[in-house]
C-alpha cells in the first residue's frame, strides 16, 4: 500500500506538470480527488490494512491527499488569474452592446409640462403628504362633518382622523398655515379614492392643485391665468368656457372646458361629440377656508384650481383605458 501511495504521488505530479488549462485540471481532479478518484479509493483499501500499519498508512495517505489537493488548488488559481489578464481572446473591434435607457412615464411627462408652464407664470411648487388628516382633507376645506359633499370623494380611511388624501386641496391648507399671503403656488401629487377600477377610473391618480391669494385677486385673474395655461398646453387656437359648478372650498365654483383639440370643436369620439373637453375645477377661495387657516377673509381674496393628470395624459395621447398607465407593461411604456 505504501508503494501504491508513492506511485500515485509520482503519477499525479507528472500529470500536474503537464496540465496547462482549467479543463486539464478538472480531469486531474476527477481522476484523483473526486468520489471515485484513486486517492479516495485508497482510503477504502485502508480498511483492510493490518492493525499496526493502519495508523502509519493512514498518515501518509492523508499527507498525499492534502499535498495533491493543495497543488491542484495552487495551479488552478494560477491559471485562473492568468486567464483574467489575458486579453488575446478578446475582439476589441466588436461593436458594444446597446444599453436601453429608462424614460419618463407619460404621467410624469405631463406633470412636468404643466409644472414648467406654471413656473414660468411665477408659481412656486409645494409638496404635501399622501396620508392626511381628516381635518386638512375635509374639515378645513369647508366640508363639515356629515356634509353630503364628502360623498363626492369616496375615501380610504386609515382611522377616524387620518386618511389617504382624496385630492391635493389639503396642501392649500398646509401652505396657507405656513405663511402669510401673497401666495401663488401649485401643488402636484398622488391622490386616492375608493373607487372601482375600470377603464375610466382608478383608485390612484395624480392632481395638480393651484392656489393664488392676495388682496384684490378677482375671478378675471383666475380666468386669465387658466386660459394662458390652456393656450400654452393645448395650443393657441383653443377656445374656453366656464360652467358653474360646486366645491365646498370655493365660491363661486366652476369647471373649465376647452374646445376639443382633436376635432377643434366639430365633435368626435374623444369629446363624445360635444366639441368640448372638461379640463379642471376651479373657483374663488371660500371665506370659510381663509378663516380655518387664520387669514383675514375681509382683506384677502384668492382663487384655486385642480386638475387630474391622468385624464389630461389619456386625452393628449389618445389612450382610452386608464388602467394601462399603471400596469408597467414595457411594450406600452416604450412607445412614449
Ligand atoms: N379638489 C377638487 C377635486 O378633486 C378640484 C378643485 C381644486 C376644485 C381646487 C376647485 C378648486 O375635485
Amino acid at each position: 500500500m505504501q508503494e501504491k501511495i508513492e506511485i500515485i504521488k509520482k503519477e499525479f505530479e507528472e500529470e500536474l506538470s503537464k496540465s496547462s488549462t482549467l479543463a486539464d485540471l478538472e480531469n486531474l481532479r476527477i481522476k484523483y480527488l473526486s468520489k471515485n478518484g484513486s486517492i479516495t479509493l485508497l482510503f477504502e483499501d485502508l480498511r483492510n490494512a493490518g492493525r499496526e500499519e493502519k495508523p502509519v498508512l493512514g498518515k501518509s495517505l492523508n499527507e498525499l491527499k492534502n499535498y495533491c489537493q493543495s497543488s491542484y488548488q495552487a495551479l488552478k488559481e494560477k491559471i485562473e488569474s492568468s486567464v483574467s489578464s489575458d486579453f488575446s481572446s478578446l475582439d476589441l473591434t466588436l461593436p458594444g452592446r446597446n444599453t436601453s435607457f429608462g424614460r419618463k412615464h407619460i404621467v410624469i411627462k405631463t406633470l412636468d409640462e404643466i409644472k414648467s408652464i406654471f413656473k414660468r407664470m411665477g408659481f412656486s411648487i409645494y409638496d404635501g403628504p399622501e396620508v392626511e388628516s381628516d381635518y386638512n382633507n375635509f374639515e378645513a376645506l369647508n366640508f363639515p362633518d356629515d356634509h353630503p359633499a364628502r360623498d363626492m370623494q369616496d375615501t380610504f380611511f386609515i382611522n377616524k382622523d387620518f386618511l389617504l388624501r382624496t385630492h391635493t386641496s389639503p396642501v392649500q391648507i398646509r401652505v396657507m398655515k405656513d405663511q402669510p399671503p401673497p401666495i401663488r403656488a401649485i401643488m402636484p401629487g398622488k391622490v386616492f379614492r375608493n373607487e372601482d377600477i375600470n377603464a375610466r377610473s382608478h383608485c390612484l391618480f395624480h392632481q395638480v392643485e393651484g392656489l393664488c391669494v392676495d388682496t384684490d385677486i378677482t375671478f378675471a385673474e383666475l380666468k386669465g391665468t387658466l386660459f394662458a395655461f390652456a393656450k400654452e398646453f393645448y395650443g393657441s387656437d383653443i377656445k374656453y368656457r366656464f360652467r358653474s359648478s360646486f366645491f365646498p372650498f370655493t365660491e363661486p365654483s366652476a369647471e373649465m372646458d376647452i374646445t376639443c383639440y382633436l376635432c377643434k370643436g366639430a365633435g368626435c369620439r374623444i369629446c363624445k361629440h360635444t366639441g368640448w373637453l372638461e379640463i379642471l375645477g376651479c373657483g374663488m377661495v371660500d371665506p370659510n377656508v381663509f378663516k380655518s387657516v387664520g387669514y383675514d377673509d375681509e382683506k384677502y381674496t384668492g382663487y384655486a384650481f385642480g386638475m387630474g393628470i391622468e385624464r389630461i395624459a389619456l386625452l393628449k395621447y389618445g389612450i382610452d383605458d386608464i388602467r394601462i398607465l399603471f400596469e408597467n407593461d414595457l411594450r406600452f411604456l416604450r412607445q412614449f
